[in-house]
């Protein structure tokens, strides 16, 4: 059975796309079978793998009908250079934000305004919430449950926002891991404590409990102060977490700004850049991790 690794960061530019990327580029190297899911309707997955959906194209298959229900995941895969996809489409936008009134219900109890203010109140209420999170956060988990067999590593990307796409992602991290990359800023903080909170919650529903591979420092450099103290932030952090600081850093390269243009992947864009080579460290020491962490080798 393959295992889930979902990289999940509320905050933006992170480095998620890149992450998840190079390790997909480095696992398939090692001769893993690779599925990307792209929960992220920015698409930029997709476009480094070359087979991005354009904004829209409201035909071609992709998470879109999945999410839907109008598909299986199994009918929307493609076949990438060294790996499947199953890519995002523009859609899935609309797709996340929260249900208001159908046009039935509006025709329904339009002359009827406090009947109509009473279901918009319903709608938005905590505990219709909590119900509806419920029933569309466990699409992608049940979808990938099928394919399960079929991969090794099921690498899934989401969007810098704690959305119904992102809550996919993480419940389907029950059959694996989250890992989260993370870098030197103020902002981090925060977006860290909320996607710990947003874990504890979803947590309480799930039979199998989603844990942290660890926490990855991205666009690293090191002689600063600040590099400094959020390392030891983000150890302190991680441990409350449960999980661990990679001790590999991905030093700031000029390079990642260039590759998604470049319609490929950074380890292929630049392969002696620093970057590509902290990401093959990284890669080494992911695997020492998750090795402890099943009790059983992948090298
Ligand atoms: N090591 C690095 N050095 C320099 N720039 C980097 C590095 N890693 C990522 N970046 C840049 O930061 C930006 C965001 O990277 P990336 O798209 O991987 O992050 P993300 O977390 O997926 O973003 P989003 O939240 O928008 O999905 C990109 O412009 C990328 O080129
Ligand atoms: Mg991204």
């Amino acid at each position: 059975m393959g295992i889930v690794i979902t990289l999940a960061n509320q905050k933006g530019g992170v480095a998620k796309t890149t992450t998840g990327l190079a390790l997909a580029r480095i696992l398939s190297e090692k001769g893993y079978k690779i599925l990307t899911v792209n929960l992220d309707p920015q698409r930029n997955f997709d476009q480094a793998l070359g087979c991005a959906i354009s904004r829209r194209d409201l035909q071609t298959p992709s998470l879109f009908h999945v999410l839907t229900g109008k598909m299986q995941i199994k009918e929307i895969i493609k076949h990438g250079e060294f790996c499947d996809i199953a890519p995002a489409s523009n859609q899935m936008y609309g797709w996340s934000m929260p249900e208001g009134l159908t046009k039935a219900e509006y025709e329904q109890n339009k002359d009827n305004p406090e009947k109509l203010l009473n279901l918009v109140h319903e709608r938005f209420s905590d505990e219709y919430q909590a119900k509806i999170n419920y029933k569309y956060t466990h699409i992608i988990e049940e979808q990938i449950k099928t394919i399960i067999n079929d991969y090794d590593f099921v690498i899934v990307d989401t969007n810098p926002s704690l959305s119904l796409l992102t809550m996919n992602g993480l419940n389907a991290a029950s059959m694996g891991y989250v890992l989260v990359p993370a870098y030197a800023e103020e902002t981090s903080r925060e977006a860290l404590l909320e996607l710990y909170d947003t874990l504890f919650a979803l947590n309480s529903n799930q039979i199998k409990p989603i844990r942290i591979i660890g926490v990855l420092m991205t666009k690293y450099v090191s002689n600063t102060r600040a590099a400094k103290r959020y390392e030891k932030y983000l150890t302190k952090m991680a441990d409350k977490m449960g999980t661990v600081l990679f001790k590999t850093k991905i030093r700031r390269s000029i390079s990642v700004t260039e590759y998604i243009e470049a319609k490929t992947d950074l380890l292929n864009y630049d392969p002696k850049g620093n970057a590509s080579l902290d990401y093959r460290a990284f890669g080494e020491e992911f695997l020492a991790r998750l090795s402890e962490l099943e009790g059983k080798h992948f090298g």
